[in-house]
């Protein structure tokens, strides 16, 4: 059966594009962002995943107001990047899986998931930079799953919801009949908010318990409804709902191998996780956590 070797959640804003594109990874402002990935890519070298499933909301690039699925399972042999309008270049094409898309497809549908299947997809930066950050020359030596959940247009899929698709995504994941090793990748958050009176809201107190939930009590966000998350994270700040689906996919228990939270990259409080599955509940002064409770005092 397939593998999950591990989740990773990160932060899309798309002002890393132009700091990768203009070399600015050492700069001082960049810096604390771009060093939280060097364990993640290490960690990679040994995880040696086959195909990423990504968990991401799609801005307006793939779905419109006119047409906003609530959930989107990409089923393309092939996923390309476009111009957006914020001046990044653009990523070389990403292959598919339509094996893996279909079967979490039917695995999907067999739940009560009401998806949208795409056999075209255009994916942006909520997917290409998050793929960038993991492999920086843009060789991708993986296939990709892109999953999409709306977080654009109200009404959003709750947080229990969203923690639900992923858990039966890992269920899936788990039951299909090959050997390949699968890493959910899941980009959205933490807080920030682009527009409205509240623009430039942060919450680093909210963002640093959710981190902390993902281990010790994963359903804690479930039990807020999408306002009050909004109220607690900003408007996009809701992203974080992609967080929350990739942990669903591990089960119940999950260990923190690394972190990083770094504030502000563009208007965004920048989170990264690095989660792999586990048998059992982790301790409480678990080293990760311990790590970045230090770094964040
Ligand atoms: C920013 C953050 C996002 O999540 C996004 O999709 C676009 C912009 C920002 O902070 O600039
Ligand atoms: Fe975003």
């Amino acid at each position: 059966m397939a593998h999950i070797v591990g989740a990773i959640a990160t932060s899309h804003v798309p002002a890393i594009g132009r700091a990768i594109a203009k070399g600015l990874q050492q700069d001082a402002y960049w810096k604390p962002f771009f060093d939280g990935f060097v364990p993640v890519r290490q960690w990679l070298e040994t995880a040696r995943p086959d195909v990423v499933v990504c968990l991401y909301n799609d801005h307006g690039l793939n779905f419109f107001l006119d047409k906003l699925p609530t959930f989107a399972v990409g089923a393309a042999p092939r996923y390309t990047n476009r111009d957006e309008g914020w001046g990044i270049p653009q990523v070389p094409p990403f292959a598919g899986d339509p094996a893996l898309s279909w079967h979490l497809i039917e695995h999907l549908v067999a739940a009560e998931f009401d998806i949208t299947s795409c056999q075209e997809m255009d994916v942006d930066h909520a997917f290409t930079l998050p793929m960038e950050l993991l492999w920086p020359h843009r060789e991708w030596p993986v296939k990709v799953v892109p999953v999409s959940i709306n977080t654009v247009q109200f009404p959003l899929p709750s947080a229990r919801r969203c923690y639900n698709l992923g858990a039966a995504i890992g269920e899936a994941i788990r039951a299909w009949p090959t050997d390949q090793r699968v890493l959910i990748l899941g980009t959205g958050g933490l807080s920030h908010q682009l527009d409205g009176e509240r623009a430039g809201f942060i919450n680093r107190r909210f963002d640093q318990a959710f981190m902390d939930s993902l281990t010790a009590d994963p359903r804690w966000a479930t039990r807020l409804s999408i306002h009050e998350l909004v109220e607690r994270t900003g408007t996009q700040g809701v992203e974080c709902l992609m967080w929350l689906a990739a942990r669903g996919a591990l089960g119940e228990h999950a260990r923190c191998l690394h972190r990083n939270y770094h504030i502000p990259i563009s208007n965004t409080a920048s989170g990264l996780m690095l989660l792999e599955p586990a048998d059992a509940a982790p301790g409480e002064a678990h080293a990760c956590e311990a790590r970045a409770a230090q770094a964040v005092a």
